[in-house]
C-alpha cells in the first residue's frame, strides 16, 4: 500500500504504541482487500466493549493505559445494559457496572459515549462523501444512503480507523461499489416505519450483497421509514447502501443511480411482499411478556408519536412496554415531558441497549462470575423486521411483528394486534 509520511510515522512507532498498532492492523486490513492507500476519515462510530464479555470491557481499558486517543469524532455503539436504569430490564447491577467500566473507558479515548445504534440522531450526522467507518450495520447504511457519507460495514477495526483517523480505500469508499445492481419499483404504498422495515426485509433478501435501487414511492419516504428501510436490508441480506432516487446523494433519477450501466429490468413490490414480512414472524404464543419499540433507536419524531399514542392509555397488566432510544434523544424528550407522558401510561424508556443487545440473549455465553440468568420469556410483540429476526435467532423466544400503532394497542389490551387490523 501506498501510505504517506504520517502513516508511515504511526506505522513505525514514532506516534506511540496506540498508533502504531492500530496501522498496522488496517495496513493488514487493507492488503486482504487489496486497498491502494488509505483515506482520511471524518467520523467513526465504534465497538462499545461488551459488559457481556469481561475481556471485551478490558480491551478498551487497554487501549486507554497505553493512550490511545480518537483522532476524529467518535460515538459508540449499543451496549449488554443501561447504565443507569439497568433494574427496568431486570439487568444485575453486575452487568452495568461492567458497562459502566467501558464508559470510562471511552472517556479517556474521548469518544462521545453514546450508547447507541442511532447516532445521528444524538447528533452525528457525517455529510456528503464524508468517508467514515461504523461497526453497525444500522448506521452503515443510514450514513451511505440517506447521508451521501461513505462507510463499510466494520468490526473492531472501526476503533483502529478511529484512533488514526485514516481507513483503507476499498468496498464502499470507492466510487465503483456506489452504483445500484438492481432495480425494485413498489407498486405499494407503504406508510411509517414498520412498513418501511418488512419492505427493506424483502428488498434485502433479494439484492444479497448487491446495492438496490429503491423507486416508485408515491411520496418522498420520511427520514425514520429511511432509517428503518436500511435497517431492514441489512438484516436480510449482506447489503450496506440502497439508493432512492431523489434521497440518496448525488442521484436524481434511476439511469444516475446505476451510473451510466445499462439499467436492468424492475422488480415490482407490492402490497403482498411487505406483509409476507410481517406473516413471517407471527410465532403461535400463549402469552406476551414485552412489547417493543425503537428498533432502530427511536428518534425524537418517534418518541413524540409513542406519546401521542399512549397519551389517557394503561399497558395491560403482566405486560411491559418497553421504547428504546439513545441517552440523548432519552434527556431530550425527558427536558419536553415526553418521558413523563410515556412513563404515566406504565411505559419504560430504555437507553444504552435493546432486547437484542442486553442480556436476554441466549445464544451468546455470558460470563457464569456475572450471575446473568438470561430470562425465559414466553412472547415479545415488535415494530421492526430486524428486531424480530433478532428475537427469534438469539433470544429464541416466539415473536410477533406488527406496527407500532398495532403494538400499542397489544400492549394496552394484552392481546396480540396484528399490522392492519382495525
Ligand atoms: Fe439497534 Fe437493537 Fe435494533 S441494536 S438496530 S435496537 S436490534
Amino acid at each position: 500500500m501506498d501510505l504517506t509520511q504520517a502513516e508511515r510515522d504511526m506505522l513505525e512507532g514514532r506516534e506511540g504504541p496506540a498508533r502504531e498498532r492500530a496501522m498496522k492492523g488496517l495496513v493488514q486490513l487493507g492488503r486482504a482487500y487489496g486497498a491502494p492507500r488509505m483515506v482520511e476519515i471524518g467520523y467513526a462510530h465504534i465497538h462499545a466493549g461488551m459488559a457481556l464479555y469481561l475481556e471485551d470491557v478490558e480491551l478498551m481499558e487497554e487501549l486507554a493505559s497505553i493512550d490511545a486517543r480518537m483522532a476524529v469524532p467518535a460515538s459508540v455503539n449499543i451496549a449488554n445494559a443501561d447504565t443507569v436504569n439497568w433494574r427496568a430490564t431486570g439487568a444485575p447491577e453486575s452487568l452495568a457496572r461492567l458497562q459502566r467500566r467501558a464508559a470510562g473507558a471511552h472517556a479517556r479515548l474521548g469518544s462521545d459515549c453514546t450508547f447507541t445504534c442511532t447516532p445521528y440522531w444524538a447528533g452525528h450526522w457525517p455529510t456528503w462523501n464524508t468517508h467514515m467507518t461504523s461497526i453497525e450495520s444500522t448506521v452503515t447504511i443510514f450514513c451511505n444512503s440517506v447521508l451521501g457519507a461513505r462507510s463499510n460495514r466494520d468490526g473492531f477495526f472501526a476503533v483502529y480507523a478511529g484512533m488514526t483517523g485514516r481507513y483503507p480505500l476499498f468496498g464502499y469508499h470507492r466510487d465503483e461499489m456506489r452504483r445500484g445492481t438492481g432495480l425494485f419499483l413498489v407498486d405499494a404504498e407503504p406508510s411509517g416505519p414498520s412498513d418501511f422495515s418488512c419492505l427493506g426485509f424483502h428488498v434485502g433478501a433479494a439484492i444479497g450483497d448487491g446495492v438496490p435501487v429503491v423507486a416508485g414511492f408515491a411520496r418522498r419516504p420520511t427520514l425514520d421509514e429511511l432509517d428503518a428501510l436500511g435497517a431492514g436490508i441489512a438484516t436480510s441480506g449482506g447489503a450496506s447502501m440502497f439508493i432512492v432516487p431523489g434521497v440518496t446523494p448525488p442521484y436524481a433519477d434511476v439511469e444516475a443511480a446505476f451510473g451510466g450501466r445499462d439499467v436492468p429490468a424492475p422488480t415490482r413490490i407490492g402490497r403482498a411482499a411487505i406483509d409476507a414480512v410481517y406473516a413471517r414472524y407471527r410465532d403461535a404464543h400463549d402469552a406476551i411478556d414485552i412489547v417493543h419499540l425503537g428498533c432502530p433507536h427511536a428518534s425524537w419524531e418517534e418518541m413524540k408519536h409513542y406519546a401521542r399514542l399512549l397519551d389517557g392509555r394503561r399497558i395491560a397488566p403482566g405486560i411491559e412496554l418497553w421504547i428504546t432510544a439513545s441517552r440523548n434523544v432519552r434527556n431530550a424528550a425527558a427536558e419536553a415531558g415526553l418521558v413523563a407522558r410515556l412513563e404515566a401510561a406504565g411505559a419504560k424508556v430504555i437507553s444504552d441497549t435493546c432486547p437484542m443487545s442486553c442480556h436476554f440473549a441466549r445464544t451468546v455465553s455470558p460470563d457464569p462470575a456475572l450471575g446473568v440468568v438470561p430470562p425465559r420469556l414466553r412472547a415479545v410483540v415488535v415494530d421492526s423486521a430486524k428486531q424480530a429476526k433478532y428475537v427469534r435467532d438469539m433470544i429464541q423466544c416466539p415473536v410477533l411483528l406488527t406496527g407500532a400503532e398495532e403494538a400499542v394497542e397489544t400492549a394496552c389490551s394484552g392481546r396480540f394486534v396484528p399490522r392492519g387490523a382495525p
